[in-house]
């Protein structure tokens, strides 16, 4: 049986994320994925597989099962990169922020300037991939799991979360979350996988 995690107080990431919008975000929509894909696997293959596994094998297969996997793995992964205090990278994640964007105010201005060009609901992710850092946008439930990719950070556009503290003013929320509330630690740990 999968779980939707959330290792946080619903008013940790006040006034960012109102705790309205966390008993909605994290209690409704991320709950909602878990609930939904324990019954879609249910008897079935997937039931004896990782998160991850069933991300990997659903994707253009099994579009409900991989929606829901995805999404549970989406949500996990956003509230660990969240913050109720603002941090800052270290170690090899600051190196290769300032190697690539100069220093760390040019790399999130960047991050800002990239999430902003995504069109519809999904994510904005940076990823490590051979080495290098990048930023990579994905649709509805899509992730980089399965390739070569290492996800470090995401964050979601859906308008699920940002619309009952930011309405319309999305920019607003994505410019809020990179300057005050990632956590940069998780984000650097997540490098370890290379
Ligand atoms: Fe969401």
């Amino acid at each position: 049986m999968f779980s939707a995690n959330f290792e946080h107080t619903e008013n940790e990431f006040e006034p960012i994320l109102s705790s309205e919008t966390i008993k909605y975000h994290y209690g409704k929509h991320h709950a909602g994925y878990a609930n939904m894909l324990n019954s879609l696997i249910q008897n079935t293959p997937f039931q004896t597989m990782t998160l991850e596994e069933i991300i990997v094998s659903s994707r253009g297969k099994n579009p409900k099962v991989f929606n829901n996997a995805s999404q549970l793995f989406n949500h996990d992964f956003y509230w660990k990169c969240i913050s109720g205090t603002k941090t800052q990278p270290h170690g090899k994640l600051a190196e290769l922020i300032n190697s690539k964007f100069g220093d760390f105010d040019d790399f999130r201005q960047q991050y800002i300037g990239y999430a902003n060009t995504m069109f519809g609901s999904g994510w904005s992710w940076l990823i490590l991939e051979n080495n290098e850092l990048k930023f990579l946008n994905t649709s509805n439930a899509e992730n980089p799991l399965g390739t070569q990719a290492i996800p470090l950070c995401v964050i979601d556009l859906w308008e699920h979360a940002y619309y009952i503290d930011y309405r319309n003013a999305r920019a607003d929320y994505i410019k809020n979350v990179v300057m005050n509330s990632i956590n940069w630690k998780f984000c650097e740990l997540q490098m370890e996988r290379d």
